[in-house]
């Protein structure tokens, strides 16, 4: 069954900016998409979509069948900034979700503890989110979003600010997780190789207004290996083409 799926969404703002136009594609259970596309094509705009913040102008946007008119339970949201509160701690950030669907204070913090050591954030607990790099920051807004134990993890961009090591390691960390957990993802990014690694669905946008130019099947996307295989490069290769002849 199809967990995330777009019918024919269009995007106008209010003042007459068309950010995306007739896009549609769907992503099966446990499965995962990457979204790309050149800069201001209407990527956040479609995340912003699947997360229930925005209201399409035309067409839908479905989860599990459903029509999004609020924030879906069963969603995490990944932002580009890392969405953290510069005012609460690490461990205020990550239990922040739990706490908002009605858990205690002690017990979402008591609960977020383990997520935070597998993510190599403990003895970082009390810092604020400034006292930290960009890679830690990063990773705890993934902490964040895995404390509600997420069956869909909506990403926008989650790795662009890091530097090639740190994001080769939390690329891994999310697929290892995916392969684990059986999520469903959709990652949106400007990066071929990250799309090819993380996609086993590619889906390729024109400049603004973002349209589907092209869906790329990627089925060998799913283990750390893959990176180095002459398939992998491979696939590079067939999506730098589509994207070089619309970008
Ligand atoms: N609130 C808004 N009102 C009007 N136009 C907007 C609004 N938000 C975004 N836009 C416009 O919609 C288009 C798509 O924006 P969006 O942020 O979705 O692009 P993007 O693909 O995420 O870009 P980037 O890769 O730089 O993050 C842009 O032209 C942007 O200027
Ligand atoms: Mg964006």
């Amino acid at each position: 069954m199809a967990v995330v799926e777009a019918v024919n969404l269009g995007m106008v703002y209010p003042d007459g900016t068309r950010a995306l136009k007739k896009v549609s594609f769907s992503v099966e259970d446990g499965e995962s998409c990457a979204i790309i596309g050149p800069s201001g094509c209407g990527k956040t705009t479609l995340l912003f979509i699947f997360s229930g913040l925005l209201r399409p102008t035309e067409g839908c946007a479905l989860i599990e069948g459903k029509e999004i008119v609020a924030p879906p339970k069963k969603a995490a949201l990944i932002l580009q900034n890392y969405g953290l509160f510069p005012w609460k701690t690490v461990i205020e950030n990550v239990a922040l979700g739990l706490q908002i669907r009605g858990m205690k204070a002690k017990d979402a913090k008591n609960t977020v503890k383990p997520i935070l050591s597998k993510l190599g954030l403990e003895g970082f607990e009390n810092h604020y989110p400034k006292q930290l790099s960009g890679g830690m920051q990063q990773r705890v807004a993934f902490a964040r979003a895995l404390a509600i134990k997420p069956k869909i993890m909506l990403m926008d961009e989650p790795f662009s600010s890091l530097d090639a090591l740190s994001r080769e390691k939390l690329q891994n960390f999310l697929l290892e997780l995916w392969m684990k957990e059986r999520l469903t993802m959709l990652l949106v990014t400007h990066s071929i190789e990250e799309a090819v690694f993380l996609g086993r669905q590619i889906v390729v946008l024109s400049p603004r207004p973002g349209k589907v130019v092209k869906i790329i099947e990627n089925p060998m996307a799913g283990s750390v290996e893959y990176r180095n295989m002459e398939e992998y490069f491979e696939k590079c290769r067939e999506v730098r083409k589509s994207v070089g002849a619309t970008w």
